[in-house]
């Protein structure tokens, strides 16, 4: 099980400290929205302000890229530090040669879905990529509410991997919080991006762990 803390819900005014927070915390990634204000209505960071917070958070940089031209993004985002970018299923012809940069910059790869964008997309995809992402929210904007029907897109995920005798990590993003990480586990979802479900917590360590206990738990 592992919990990416995400940087949208922390406290902008202060990012450096906030960053050596979510280090201290227990996680294991700190999960970097990038938005630019054309695939979704929102614009968050970009590469410099990752190239900043590289040396004070020493856990693995995920990298979500909710952007219409991730192509000149890549390598900026590779060289300020990130280990993993995931890119949307949605831009669909550019996938493919987007997971060949990728891999030709050494990173890990993660492949994202939108709530409403059916699975039959990611069918050819999933023997090329590190990680799968559901969305449970439209993305775009942090504290939304869990979307119940993803939850059998995990399902599928899950049956799929098995079947495929493949290895990606089953991520989910949106409205994650104890419970709703409770159902995703128990759907076959190991990797748990959460903003507003673990910030709203004073002691981020607590929640941490304690999202991660509430994860373990439902997989049993
Ligand atoms: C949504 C982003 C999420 C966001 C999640 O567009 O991709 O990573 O930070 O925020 P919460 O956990 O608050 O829904
Ligand atoms: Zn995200």
């Amino acid at each position: 099980m592992l919990i990416a803390p995400s940087l949208l819900a922390a406290n902008f005014a202060r990012l450096g400290s906030e960053a050596v927070r979510i280090d201290r915390s227990g996680a294991d990634w700190l999960h970097l929205d990038i938005m630019d204000g054309h695939f979704v209505p929102n614009i968050s960071f970009g590469p410099a302000v990752v190239k900043t917070l590289r040396p004070v958070n020493r856990l693995t940089f995920d990298v979500h890229l909710m952007c219409s031209h991730p192509e000149i993004l890549l390598e900026p985002f590779a060289k300020a530090g990130a280990d993993r970018m995931t890119i949307h299923v949605e831009l669909e012809s550019q996938v493919t040669p987007l997971i060949w940069k990728l891999r030709s910059l050494g990173k890990q790869v993660g492949l994202a879905i939108n709530p409403p964008t059916g699975m039959a997309s990611v069918e050819p995809y999933l023997d090329r990529i590190d990680s799968l992402l559901v969305m449970t929210v439209n993305p775009g904007f942090g504290g939304q509410e869990f979307i119940g029907e993803c939850l059998t897109k995990i399902d599928q995920a899950a049956a799929w991997r098995e079947r495929l005798g493949l290895k990606y990590r089953i991520a989910v993003d949106g409205g994650i919080e104890f419970h709703t990480a409770a159902h995703c586990a128990e759907a076959g979802a190991d990797t748990f991006i959460s903003g507003t479900g673990l910030f709203k917590h004073k002691n981020l360590k607590a929640a941490v762990a304690k999202m991660r206990k509430a994860a373990a738990d439902a997989c049993h």
